[in-house]
This record gives structure tokens, sequence and C-alpha cells, in this order.
């Protein structure tokens, strides 16, 4: 998009990407996890988050928790408000990949559609889709908010993969399947694709 009148983005900057990505031997990234709610994607960026900040790695985890509480706290669950949610995620996560870090983004985004949005704001060379995988059976039975229990009851409006779509990734760069796999094992595949695709030393 380009910056509204009498804005005027600075370019020059005095400290580089490239600098700040050096410091800390990474290619910085985002790495954006969509899945159902309930399907496992914060459990796995926290751990991943973990592992690489153990090992020297300036990395940082969006998710609903901290997006949806504060920056988004305006939005619902519309289609409208889900496309506004993903657009000012996608633009944070460029803020942070400009600062050089790594960026676990873990959000539903249900449709190509919207994921498509992210992947144009960040930059197809800076994006990667990671999908996570569980059935809407299995999500329903985890409830581990008690939020299928609430829609499936109707006491929920557009509730993704009940009243609202999700749209399987035609072409992730990985998929985690938690219904077959710890949530360690997915952590750990995860991990090793970052490590394999944006840890330079
Ligand atoms: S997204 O569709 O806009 O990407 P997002 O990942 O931010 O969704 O938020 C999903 C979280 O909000 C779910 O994990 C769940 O806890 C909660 N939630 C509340 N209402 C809904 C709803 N109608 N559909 C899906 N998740 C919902």
């Amino acid at each position: 998009m380009s910056a509204p009148d009498n804005i005027f983005p600075m370019h020059d900057q005095l400290v580089t990407r490239q600098e700040r990505e050096s410091l800390a031997s990474q290619r910085a990234h985002a790495y954006w996890m969509c899945g159902l709610s309930g399907s496992g994607k914060s459990t796995i960026a926290k751990r991943v988050e973990r592992r690489l900040f153990a090992d020297g790695h300036r990395v940082i985890v969006l998710d609903g928790d901290n997006i949806r509480s504060g920056i988004n706290s305006n939005l619902g669950f519309s289609t409208e408000d889900r496309a506004e949610n993903i657009r000012r995620v996608a633009e944070v996560s460029k803020l942070f990949i400009s600062a050089g870090f790594i960026v676990i983004v873990s959000f539903i985004s249900p449709t190509q559609e919207i994921r498509d949005l992210a992947r144009d704001i960040i930059g197809s060379d800076d994006f990667s889709e990671i999908y996570v995988h569980a059935t809407f059976e299995t999500c329903a039975s985890r409830d581990v908010k008690g939020l299928y229990a609430k829609a499936i009851a109707g006491e929920i409006k557009n509730f993704t993969g009940l009243d609202s779509p999700f749209d399987i990734p035609s072409s992730p760069l990985i998929t985690l399947d938690t219904e077959n796999q710890s949530v360690d094992q997915c952590a750990a595949e995860l991990t090793a694709v970052i490590k394999s695709t944006s840890i330079t030393r």
C-alpha cells in the first residue's frame, strides 16, 4: 500500500536490517502459523520461541493473546474484522522483520485470501506459511477454552470451522500434524525448519 498524503516514510536507516540480523546470526523472517482454534499453534510457537531464544536468537511470538487484547482489541470475528486483524498483524510483523527478528505468527488466519494479504504486506521472500493441522472434531474434543461447546450450542457466531470457513493451505512450507504428533515433536520439527532457513552461523 502506498503512503497516505503528506506522509513520507524514511528509507535512509542508519542501522540497517542486515546489521541487526548479523548481530544475532540470523535472517529475519515471518513464520506464519495458521490453523483452527485449539489446533496447537500458540503452544508450539512458544516452545519454538524458547528454544531459539536459548540459542541467542531474536525471536517473538505474535498471537491472539498479545494482539487481540491490545492493538486489536476493537476487532471481532466478522470477515472484515478478521481481515483487519491480519492486516495489522502483518504490518507489525514487518516492523519486527525490519528490526531483524524471527517472527512466529500464530493466528487462525482462516482464508487463503487473508494469508495472501499477509504475504503481500510482508513480502514473499520474508514470509512462510505453516499449517497446524487438527480436525474440527479433534479441536472440539480438546476444547481448551470451552469455546467449541459454546459455539456448538449457538452462543458464538462466526465460529471458525462451524459457521465460518477455514481454507486448508494448498502449499505451506510445512504441515505440523498435532493429531498424530506430540507438541514437542511439532516444536522440534518447526525449530529445525527455522534453523535451516533463518540461522546463519
Ligand atoms: S483470526 O480468524 O482473526 O485469525 P485469531 O487467531 O485472531 O482469529 O483469534 C482466534 C481466537 O479467538 C481463537 O483461538 C479463540 O480463542 C477466539 N475466538 C473467539 N471467537 C471466535 C470465533 N468466532 N471464531 C474463532 N475463534 C474465536
